[in-house]
Parts: C-alpha cells; structure tokens; sequence
C-alpha cells in the first residue's frame, strides 16, 4: 500500500486527520476509522418521512465515529464475499468516495475501513458552500466493460445514486443534513484531486451537522 507524506503547514507542525498536531516527519499513513455502530438508526418508516435535502451546516467536522457510520452505510462492506451496503452494475464497485476535509483529503477504503491519504490541502471550497464535510464520488473506469465512456458514465452516475441515498437515509436518522451536487465543476474537480483520466468524477455530495 503506498504511503504518502503530508506537507508540513508550519515549520515542524503538520495537521493530521481531525486536527490533531503531529511533528512534519511522521508519515501519514491510512486513517483506520472507529468500527460503525451497527446498532444506530431509527425505524426505516419513519426516517424515510424525514429524507430530505438540506443546505446549511454548522462549520465544524464531523466525529470520527459519525464519519464511520455514514462511510460504513454508504459504501461499507456488508458481507463476507465483500460485496457493499449499496449495489453497483455487475458488481464492478467502481466507485471511489473522496473524503474532503479541512484536514485534507482522502480515499475511503472499504475493506479495511480505512482513509488513505490523498493530499493535505484544504479544497472545501471547491464544493458548493465549502461544506465542512465533502464527498466526491470517483468512477474508475478502468474497472468497469461497457462498450463507450458514455455508458460507463450512465453506469456510475447509476450507481453513485444508492450510495448518495444511503447516505441522505443515515443524514436522516441521525439529524445530520446533507445535500448531493450534481451541479460541480466536474473538470476542475478532476484537476483539483489530480486525477487521471480512468478516474472521472461523477457527482459530490456535502454533509455536516445540522445549524440550528
Ligand atoms: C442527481 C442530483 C443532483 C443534484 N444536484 C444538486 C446541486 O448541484 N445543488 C443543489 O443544491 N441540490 C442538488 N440536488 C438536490 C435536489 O435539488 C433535491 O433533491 C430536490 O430539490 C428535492 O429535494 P429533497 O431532496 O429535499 O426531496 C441534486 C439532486 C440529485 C438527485
């Protein structure tokens, strides 16, 4: 697994995931997330009547353990063969979520419910509103047989709907607000996360606890 290093913000000080200080020559290495708490959640009936889009956050991060359980409910791994909490096309799981956060920006990796360091800037404000939390869905083509990019597109921008919704259902149980974006600058986006061009940004979606 490779590792990356994290830029120093100040000399001898870098800010690692959840701001906390650590010294500029330790090595970022993968987050390992607190395990989900299977037992959170309110009857599906009634979190369904409370589904709803929602714009306005307050400014701060979420919990490492919130960030988990929606992680986990979007996208986690659900069973032994390692298939997902939502469905994807012939099972491709093409979809990558990056985490945007003020700490930087990272990959979640399902299986080891992790998040892999991706660069240690700030880009928040390349998502509409600069939410405190962004997810940026990623489709990795190369993972993924149709027969044009234009199917793959329809495909993962298919998939990316469970995801976003598994998340809108736990936003709703848990009184956490959250709104999907399609409307992003997907080029600059893909510029933004340094990505090549198998990897295409599909939708984002941003998310915080609820102002009051
Ligand atoms: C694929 C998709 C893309 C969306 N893109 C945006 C967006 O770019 N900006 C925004 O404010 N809302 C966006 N929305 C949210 C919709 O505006 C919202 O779901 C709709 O107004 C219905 O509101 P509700 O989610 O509360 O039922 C998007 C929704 C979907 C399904």
């Amino acid at each position: 697994m490779k590792r990356r290093r994290f830029a120093a913000l100040a000399p001898g000080i870098a800010v690692s995931l959840f701001g906390e200080a650590v010294t500029s020559a330790q090595t970022q290495s993968a987050v390992k997330l607190p395990s989900p708490q299977y037992d959170r959640g309110r009857p599906l009936m009634q979190v369904l009547k409370d589904r709803q889009t929602v714009r306005t956050f307050k400014p701060e991060a979420l919990s490492q353990q919130d960030l988990s359980n929606v992680l986990w409910a979007a996208w986690g791994v659900n069973r032994s063969d390692g298939k997902r909490t939502a469905p994807s096309w012939a099972n491709f799981q093409e979809i990558d979520i990056y985490v945007v956060l003020n700490t930087g920006v990272y990959r979640y990796d399902a299986l080891p419910h992790t998040l892999e360091p991706v660069m240690a800037q700030d880009v928040r404000s390349s998502i509409q509103r600069t939410p405190p939390v962004g997810f940026v869905y990623v489709a990795d083509f190369s993972k993924m047989r149709a027969s044009s990019d234009e199917e793959k597109r329809f495909i993962a921008g298919t998939d990316v709907g469970f995801i976003s919704q598994n998340i809108y259902l736990y936003c709703a149980s848990e009184g956490l607000a959250t709104v999907v974006l399609g409307g992003i600058d997907r080029a600059a986006m893909q510029k933004t996360l340094n990505l090549p061009d198998t990897k295409r940004v599909i939708h984002a979606q941003a998310l915080g606890y609820k102002s009051a």
